[in-house]
């Protein structure tokens, strides 16, 4: 199938999932397709920079990433629909809600890490996405906590794609206006 039909297939169930749950970017008014065509956006462009990308699975699994964690997606729905290398991708980017949250986004990211890199992109891409203004009621804690999460998803993540390590760096770096010591 050519990537530009798999994207249309990915957007659009994505998106009406997500309408179902009235699901809105966090802090805004916008719909979440918002944060998931900004990833997909991001993995775009790194896969202009980046050797032997499988760019219909990155942006399958860019556009799908939330769909079992936010909606009423399982896992047989997704390989029915868009077979099991993507279906097992999207399981490896969701949160195990049954760990304690701290424990949960270290599990994530072992599941993750024996994935083809392009989904270490997807993770490294969402992060990217998210580090923007945070929320005006998160407080200094929660802000650190966040880019301390930004932390290790880069350092467990680097060597899966060197253009979107750099820019989740830079990213990191530029968050700290947000924060004071
Ligand atoms: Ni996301």
């Amino acid at each position: 199938m050519k990537t530009q039909t798999l994207y249309q297939e990915a957007i659009k169930f994505a998106t009406a999932k997500h309408v179902d749950q009235d699901q809105k970017v966090p802090g805004t008014n916008l719909p979440y397709v918002v944060h998931l065509s900004n990833v997909a956006m991001e993995i775009m462009i790194a896969s202009c920079n980046t050797d032997n990308f499988n760019l219909g699975l990155a942006l399958q699994a860019a556009l799908l990433h939330d769909t079992l964690e936010d909606t009423s997606t399982d896992f047989a729905e997704l390989e029915s629909k868009f077979g099991i290398e993507v279906a097992t991708a999207v399981s490896a980017l969701t949160k195990n809600n049954e760990l304690p949250k701290e424990q949960s986004m270290v599990d994530s990211l072992a599941r993750i890490k024996e994935m083809p890199t392009e989904v270490w992109a997807v993770k490294l891409a969402d992060r990217i996405t998210n580090l923007q203004p945070p929320p005006a009621h998160w407080d200094n804690e929660r802000k650190i906590a966040y880019r301390e999460e930004a932390r290790l998803i880069l350092s467990e993540l680097k060597e899966g794609n060197e253009y979107l390590a750099k820019r989740l760096e830079k990213k990191i770096d530029e968050y700290q206006i947000y924060i004071t010591n």
